[in-house]
């Protein structure tokens, strides 16, 4: 069959008696043989056995597990092809909106992820296969930064001895290497993992005296504890991060919402450009982080709420001239759109990890303000996911 373009995943698109079926590792005007995976009702699902032109942007992965864990989806490409794909994705998707998409920035493709969720089966740990619960194990992910991979080698042979635990999670702190371990399951001897980490938790309780790392984004540190998040490649969130700063020091921002605040990360980033900032998240944990980073970073311009966006916005009023935005894949609620619209902020800084469902917001949003720019970021190397910046300017009326 011959591959006709790519899919928003990195999926090679094929016809079949007119039916359409997405192809993995298969690429573009490539000829290739596929094996089925799972046929749907209007479309199919296959990867490719075989390819009898392969295309002059085709690299050997650089991985064994590539075809079989759901981590990667991008590794058959070369590095120009790869950006292209995110490029042409973030102007199909937004090619409706009519607006400015500015180059995509990246920066390293291996080694960025500071945390990562392992599962545990049969003395074995690894990641899930893509789409099952069978498990790979991991050999040095390229994705994984190379402190995690280290502290894998070792918990190979831990996990060996402890058969009942169910999943290891590690989270590493940009910068200070800060190592935190969370263990779900039964688990017999634990003092070997406190060489590893500084912080240890084993079903919710903190066995070790430090209950949380301290992680840098640009030159500004954050607690961040168990439940909170934080974002996973230091070198992309420092770069967006400097990105909403300059937008908001551009706009003359006096009075910020810091919407989705996780632990203060934005707000604390740009506290020293502005008069004031409120944070909202619904992550008790990270509210108690945000705290106690403002007191880390010497800030006293922030305060920080707990709760839903979308319940503690209708009480909002209108003093703010400038609202930032970093909701979770699922975007924003149809009540924050309204609230935002009726607090009526000059601006609107959209961080955006779903491109798709940034789309679906600014058709809402589209009525009451222009779209200035878009910068898209690869946050998520050799993955398809692509974060953008999005900023939005009141219309005059
Ligand atoms: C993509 S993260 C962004 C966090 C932060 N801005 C950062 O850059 O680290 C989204 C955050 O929204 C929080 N969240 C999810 N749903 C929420 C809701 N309905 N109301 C408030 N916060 C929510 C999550 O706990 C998470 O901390």
């Amino acid at each position: 069959m011959k591959v006709e373009r790519l899919d928003h995943y990195g999926r090679g698109i094929i016809k079949k008696d007119g039916k359409i079926g997405f192809i993995k590792n298969a690429l573009e005007q490539e000829d290739i043989e596929y094996e089925l995976i799972k046929e749907h009702k209007n479309y199919f699902e296959g990867i490719s056995k075989s390819i009898s032109n392969e295309s002059k942007d085709r690299v050997k992965p650089q991985c064994n597990e590539y075809l079989i864990c759901g981590g990667c989806n991008l590794l058959h490409m070369n590095d120009e092809l790869k950006v292209k794909f995110k490029q042409d994705k973030i102007f199909n998707i937004l090619e409706k909106l009519n607006t400015k998409i500015n180059e995509l920035v990246y920066s390293s493709q291996y080694n960025y992820r500071n945390k990562v969720v392992l599962h545990v089966q049969n003395g074995k740990i690894g990641l899930y296969k893509d789409k099952s619960n069978e498990l790979i194990e991991v050999n040095d992910c390229l994705l994984l930064s190379k402190k995690i991979n280290e502290i894998i080698k070792v918990l190979k042979d831990y996990v060996k001895e402890e058969r009942k635990i169910k999943t290891i999670t590690i989270k590493l702190g940009n910068i200070t290497e800060e190592v935190m371990i969370i263990v779900e399951g039964e688990i017999e001897r634990y003092y070997k993992l406190l060489d590893l980490c500084n912080v240890l938790i084993i079903n919710d309780k903190v066995i070790t005296d430090q209950e949380s790392i301290i992680s840098y984004i640009g030159d500004k540190r954050y607690y961040v504890s168990k439940n909170s998040f934080f974002q996973v490649n230091y070198d992309i969130s420092t770069k967006i991060y400097e990105k909403v700063k300059s937008y908001i020091k551009e706009m003359g921002s006096k009075n910020v919402l810091d919407l989705y605040c996780g632990v203060g990360t934005i707000g604390i980033f740009i506290a020293d450009a502005v008069e004031n900032v409120l944070g909202i998240e619904v992550v008790e944990d990270a509210v108690k982080d945000a705290n106690k980073n403002m007191r880390l970073n010497n800030i006293d311009n922030i305060s920080f709420r707990l709760g839903k966006v979308e319940d503690l916005i209708q009480d909002i009023k209108g003093i703010y001239d400038t609202v930032v935005v970093d909701p979770p894949r699922g975007g924003l609620d149809k009540k924050v759109i309204d609230s935002l619209i009726e607090i009526n902020p000059k601006n609107i800084i959209y961080v955006s990890c779903d491109i798709m469902t940034l789309r679906r917001d600014l058709e809402m949003l589209n009525e009451e303000y222009n779209i200035i720019e878009v910068t898209p970021y690869d946050m998520f190397p050799n993955t398809f996911h692509v974060e953008t910046v999005m900023v939005l300017e009141k219309k005059d009326v």
